[in-house]
């Protein structure tokens, strides 16, 4: 799995599953810009730990969501390091409440940063994949796209448009050598599930046959498989990564 030579960008690589993706592309010598929208430090920390691992590395800010800073950050990306072989959408938040009680910002909130950030970094990125006639395309979806999920309809709806995205990318530019594939994870120990309730937790262990939760290496390990070259035979697929929670 060797990607020496490459250069991969990880939307939010600061923390959590994109922080554990950035390290594990860079083992196999990959070159990681580090995307980030508000903490900084952990960014540089990130570069910091990249580097220790021996590949070029560089921190960029930028929210996915909007459209010009999404342009911004390919295109400084591009200026940086000439190239970008591989797109990890792995940005996103959670505004979870039941639907009865959900506002229209807390919807579109999760829209805009889930679903309309991979469409504005993909758009500005792919012309130039499709040029090369290389590239990999993962997206970090969720098996709450796949289940469903008390309190999380913006969530769901956002992760499922992004499964529909990942095929139908997947069938436009499987000529041109590029491939486009979705993650699903489970529920993995990050600070995004810091704030679930130990309770609600309990019951996810309960419905998981591995009865635990995963860590983002794990997610981050089958993200690395699908950018590598030698996963040049895979697209549209999603790869479940949940300890058996959804089969
Ligand atoms: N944890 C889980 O159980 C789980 C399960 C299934 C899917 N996922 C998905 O996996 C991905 C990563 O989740 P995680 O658990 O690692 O989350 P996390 O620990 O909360 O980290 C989120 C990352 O996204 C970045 N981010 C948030 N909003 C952004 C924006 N507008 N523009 C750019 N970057 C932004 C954050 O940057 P800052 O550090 O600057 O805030 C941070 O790096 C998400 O798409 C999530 O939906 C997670």
């Amino acid at each position: 799995m060797d990607l020496k030579g490459k250069v991969a960008l990880v939307t939010g690589g600061s923390r959590g599953i994109g922080r554990a993706t950035c390290l594990a592309l860079a083992e196999e010598h990959c070159s990681v810009g580090v995307n980030y929208n508000a903490n900084e430090a952990a960014a540089e920390e990130v570069v910091e730990q990249l580097k220790k691992l021996g590949v070029d590395a560089q921190a960029f800010r930028a929210d996915v969501s909007d459209r010009a800073q999404a342009k911004a950050l390919i295109a400084a990306m591009m200026e940086r390091f000439g190239r970008i072989d591989v797109l990890v959408n792995n940005a996103g938040i959670t505004r979870d409440k039941s639907f009865l009680k959900m506002t229209p910002e807390q919807w579109s909130e999760v829209l805009l940063v889930n679903l309309n950030g991979p469409f504005n970094i993909t758009s500005a990125l792919l012309p130039q994949m499709v040029e090369r006639q290389w590239g990999r395309i993962i997206n970090i979806t969720s098996i709450v796209a796949q289940m469903g999920n008390f309190g999380q309809a913006n969530y769901a709806v956002a992760k499922g448009g992004l499964i529909a995205f990942t095929k139908t990318l997947a069938r436009e530019v499987a000529r041109r050598g590029v491939t486009v594939n979705a993650v699903a994870p489970g529920f993995i120990e990050t600070d995004m599930t810091s704030d679930v309730p130990d309770e609600v937790l309990d019951v996810v262990c309960k419905l998981t046959p591995m009865a635990r939760l995963g860590k983002p290496e794990e997610v981050a390990r089958a993200v690395r498989f699908l950018a590598a070259p030698q996963a040049s035979f895979i697209t549209g697929q999603v790869i479940n990564i949940n300890g058996g929670m959804y089969m």
